[in-house]
């Protein structure tokens, strides 16, 4: 299982700490959160915080933009060396435009689902996209609890990349801890997205292991 720890649950008094942990952990992507307080109900944190991270970070940098119109910071994100754009269908009117648009300034593009809304809104564009990361958390906070419709919705997914021999991997984002994250894995998840479980658990490196070796 690929495993991309939130660093959105990391100590932010500490980052480049936080980050070396995750480079010498079994970690295999590091997960970030940005928040703009208009698309979701938080503000996060922005490229200051990305640029210092990109620079000392060896994993690669799966960015998940809880933001309106996130199109505009294709070329700035481009200029981190991110390696996934995630960006939610809700938040952009021309997905396939936007898609080409990150694919052609070097990242991989992943679309991103909350959790009301369907794997069918994927249809056309599922051929176009390195990933999908569904919500299974709504957007906004970290430590919130799982929601057990999402492991249907993986499936359905799973069924969608099959029949129409997408390449797309499937991300889970939200409430991940040991129990739920053999549910979705045992649905067909690729990757998983982990950040309370991971940064606040007592041995951060053991625990990433485990959700590596699932
Ligand atoms: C929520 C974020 C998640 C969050 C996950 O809006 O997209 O990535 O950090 O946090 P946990 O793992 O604590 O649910
Ligand atoms: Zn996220």
């Amino acid at each position: 299982m690929i495993l991309a720890p939130s660093l959105l649950a990391a100590d932010f008094l500490h980052i480049g700490r936080e980050v070396e942990m995750v480079n010498e952990s079994d970690a295999d992507w590091l997960h970030l959160d940005v928040m703009d307080g208009s698309f979701v109900p938080n503000i996060s944190f922005g490229f200051p915080v990305i640029e210092a991270v990109a620079r000392v970070s060896c994993k690669p940098l799966d960015v998940h933009l809880m933001v309106e119109r996130p199109e505009q910071w294709i070329e700035r994100l481009a200029a981190c060396g991110a390696e996934f754009m995630n960006v939610h269908v809700e938040a952009v009117r021309h997905l396939h435009r936007v898609v080409e648009a990150i694919r052609s300034a070097g990242m991989r593009p992943a679309v991103t689902l909350c959790p009301a809304t369907p794997v069918c809104m994927l249809e056309d564009i599922i051929a176009d996209v390195d990933m999908v990361l569904l919500m299974s958390v709504n957007p906004g906070f970290g430590g919130q609890k799982f929601i057990p419709s999402t492991v249907e919705k993986i499936e359905r997914l799973r069924s969608l990349i099959e029949r129409t021999g997408s390449k797309a991997l499937i991300e889970v984002d939200g409430g991940i801890n040991r129990e739920t994250a053999l549910a979705v894995a045992r649905a067909g998840a690729d990757a998983l997205v982990a950040g309370t479980s991971v940064f606040r658990a007592a041995d951060p490196q053991a625990e990433a292991a485990y959700y590596h070796g699932l």
